[in-house]
């Protein structure tokens, strides 16, 4: 049967005006749904998960059923290119990712294969079964980690504070730094291609650990090879950095159609550098999901605001659902946001 295909988040990546804003939520496939849980739990584990092309499928247009939103994004982790290095790569409830074999110098570098791609057919798999299932109802998106992101989790072992480790080697041992992050920018761009080649529509680059370095640094070691991918890539990008507030010029100048701002950043001053040049998407704090509707409706009200009266403004929280959520708050939020869009709109028009 034909479906009427929902363009909105294409159309305001290409800053085209529209009655309102697309709305999408950054990790809304999750444990905070029943429905998500019981695949889970048939497929064992998150990797087995990952892994298993069909689930992947189901569980990914699970939100667009049940919540009407305007993309979908393919259900994976920024950790399939680490697990594929052979890294060893497990998830604890509570801890999250742990890496047992961590890679922390050149030695260890050298015993990674240098085509890890292949065994990474299993997203690009997932990724043509959902475009079919999808059947153009909604943009699908692909994502990778960025290379300094993914580089913080393969040098650390796991979640940590300060990123003593990764910070500490690139002044002791910046050759091996080079190297592994020129290595993860290689893999970056195959991985990219390959959701290309398999259909995605959008491509989102996470560095959700850029925001720890020291400003040069940054530059140095994450956005110039954000840089280079955003270059091999032809279709739309968007790029989420946590905290994105120090580099909102610098993302302004990059090849890149949005910018994914996070929840610590007034989204004002990110209108206020990047509007007319890139969409701008966020930037909900995602523990306002577990308050009062009034509270959320407040909020929902004033981003509108902000952000009505410019083209490219994408609705979605400033970092990942959390799972204490309860669904029929996405549900409402959805709702909402569409309904005060008119509101809004109206009032423009009079
Ligand atoms: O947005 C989506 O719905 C797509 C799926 C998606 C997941 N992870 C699923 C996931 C996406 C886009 C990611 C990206 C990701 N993964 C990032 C970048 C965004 C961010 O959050 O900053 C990072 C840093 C990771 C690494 C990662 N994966 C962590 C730290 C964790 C544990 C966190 C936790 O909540 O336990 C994961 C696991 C993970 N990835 C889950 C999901 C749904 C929970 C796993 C489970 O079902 O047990």
């Amino acid at each position: 049967m034909a479906v009427k295909k929902n363009t909105k988040l294409l159309d305001a990546l290409a800053l085209k005006p529209l009655e309102s804003p697309p709305i999408w939520l950054l990790r809304q496939a999750g444990r905070y749904m029943p429905s998500y849980m019981a695949v889970r739990n048939k497929a064992g584990s998150f990797m087995n998960l990952c892994k298993n092309p069909e689930y992947v499928s189901e569980v990914t247009l699970q939100p667009i059923d049940q919540f009407d939103l305007d993309a979908a994004i393919i259900f994976s982790d920024i950790l399939t290119i680490p697990d594929a290095m052979g890294i060893n790569l497990n998830f604890h409830e509570g801890k999250g990712p742990i890496i047992h074999n961590p890679i922390r110098n050149i030695k260890d570098l050298q015993k990674v294969s240098s085509d890890i791609i292949s065994d990474l057919s299993y997203v690009s798999e997932a990724i043509q079964l959902t475009k079919k299932a999808l059947n153009n109802r909604v943009p699908l998106i692909g994502f990778s980690g960025a290379p300094w992101t993914l580089a913080c989790y393969i040098v650390e072992g796991h979640l940590t504070k300060n990123l003593q480790v990764i910070k500490a080697l690139t002044h002791t041992d910046s050759y091996f730094i080079e190297r592994l992050l020129n290595y993860l920018e290689n893999c970056v761009i195959d991985y990219c291609k390959m959701q290309v080649a398999a259909g995605v529509d959008v491509i989102m680059l996470f560095d959700s650990w850029g925001g720890m370095l020291p400003y040069n640094d940054y530059i140095e070691l994450s956005y110039k090879s954000i840089e280079r991918i955003l270059n091999s890539i032809n279709i739309p990008t968007i790029v989420f950095s946590k905290p994105c507030s120090p580099w909102l010029e610098s993302f302004k100048k990059l090849n890149c159609n949005g910018v994914g701002i996070d929840y610590t950043c007034d989204i004002l001053s990110a209108k206020q550098v990047l509007s007319g040049h890139k969409a701008i998407q966020g930037n909900l704090d995602p523990n306002l999901l577990l308050g009062s509707k009034h509270k959320l409706d407040l909020a929902i009200e004033s981003t509108l605001k902000t952000m009505q009266d410019i083209p490219g403004f994408i609705f979605n929280l400033g970092h990942g659902i959390v799972k204490e959520t309860k669904p029929e708050m996405v549900k409402y939020l959805v709702e909402k946001v569409r309904a005060c869009s008119k509101g809004i709109n109206h009032d423009r028009n009079k």
